[in-house]
């Protein structure tokens, strides 16, 4: 057996309190090791080195494909193998991100999710799905039901994946229409608009809509090897008239947390509490997974409770996940939000 020490990114700190940062990439390394490496990592704590805080963790041998993996964490900065002497020997991590990280990091706006807690919900969601082995090797379609100005999609389109989002806002889907297009184009990423304005139905519009193909590399495009981006402005109860039934694999959200965002729902107006938005949408959501699919769902639980929320989510026929190390993401990110994440699956 050896030991392993994972170095935290710097920002960790920034984003959540020192002792949430820790205690959030425990649970999330915990998860990458139950679900994608054979439950091989073992004793896992935050440790501190020469001052400076790591989680170590014992494993036989982190070999290629487990370090492929671990350079997804949404915390991790660096991994050392843990030598007797207290050495620390590097071990290389590759991650998937295929796009410069501008794309993830650029936009800044009120109401942003922050995008390593938002890479934290994605990578909970797939890790907890059944497609959790094809995380770094198939193109998982992902969607984002209230996706705000994208922080979800970009994350998504930055593992290569197909990215679907929806959101109510028009300011929102504007900005980023807006701002999609024009980074595609700065940095010269191989793309096709296929569709960009509103959509009709029975001489109404509905909606409006982006759709773009795009590829990391000119021969990727050229070969047809394409990933989708497909964002829809309208209200996400009616997601289904916009995504095909069981064609995502993922459903990663951040919703309202009745402090800067109210929930909108069709019939209640603007609501504090994002239960009832939850309780209208979820159902719907639930239709548009692939069996075996997962949903993540991150919320302020000052305002609604874990198990109504759990209880949403079985209701609609899926398994809200409640053990370790799911009960483990719970922090607070300011006096009147403490975020939580729920996890549930779809029944293969
Ligand atoms: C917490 S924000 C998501 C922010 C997003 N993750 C980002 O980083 O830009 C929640 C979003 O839900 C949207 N929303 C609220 N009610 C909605 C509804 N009924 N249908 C669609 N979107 C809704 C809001 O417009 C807001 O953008």
């Amino acid at each position: 057996m050896a030991r392993y020490a994972l170095l935290l990114l710097p920002s960790a700190n920034r984003v959540y309190a020192v002792a949430a940062a820790a205690s959030l990439a425990q649970a999330e390394l915990e998860l990458f090791s139950r679900r994608a490496l054979g439950g091989s990592l073992g004793d896992l704590e935050p440790t501190t080195i020469a001052g400076v805080p790591y989680i170590t963790f014992q494993a036989a041998a982190v070999d290629e494909r487990a370090a492929a993996f671990l350079a997804n964490l949404s915390s991790g900065y660096a991994l050392f193998e843990y030598g007797n002497g207290g050495l620390l020997r590097p071990v290389t991590l590759a991650p998937l991100d295929r796009y410069d990280d501008d794309l993830i990091t650029i936009q800044k706006y009120h109401g942003k999710t922050n995008e390593q807690f938002t890479k934290l919900l994605l990578n909970a969601t797939v890790l907890s799905s059944a497609f959790a082995g094809d995380m770094l090797s198939r193109k998982l379609t992902v969607l984002d039901p209230l996706c705000g100005r994208g922080t979800t999609l970009n994350q998504a389109l930055m593992y290569g994946y197909d990215a679907a989002g929806l959101d109510l806002g028009r300011q929102d889907f504007d900005a980023y229409s807006a701002f999609i297009k024009a980074w595609l184009k700065r940095k010269r990423v191989k793309h096709h608009v296929g569709y960009d304005g509103p959509v009709r139905r029975e001489g109404k519009v509905i909606a409006r809509r982006l759709q773009v193909s795009l590829a990391a590399t000119r021969d990727a495009y050229k070969a047809g090897v394409t990933q989708l981006l497909d964002v829809v402005n309208a209200p996400t109860e009616r997601s289904a008239e916009f995504f095909r039934p069981a064609s995502v694999d993922a459903i990663v959200t951040d919703a309202p947390y009745g402090v800067q965002h109210g929930s909108r729902t069709a019939v209640k107006g603007l609501a504090r509490n994002p239960l009832d938005l939850l309780a209208a949408s979820v159902p719907v959501w639930a239709g548009l997974l692939r069996p075996g699919g997962a949903i993540g769902i991150a919320w302020n639980t000052l305002v609604a409770r874990r198990q109504d929320a759990a209880q949403i989510l079985a209701d609609a026929g899926l398994e809200p996940q409640e053990d370790r190390p799911y009960l483990g993401f719970r922090h607070r990110v300011d006096q009147a939000i403490m975020r939580d994440i729920l996890v549930a699956t779809k029944p293969a």
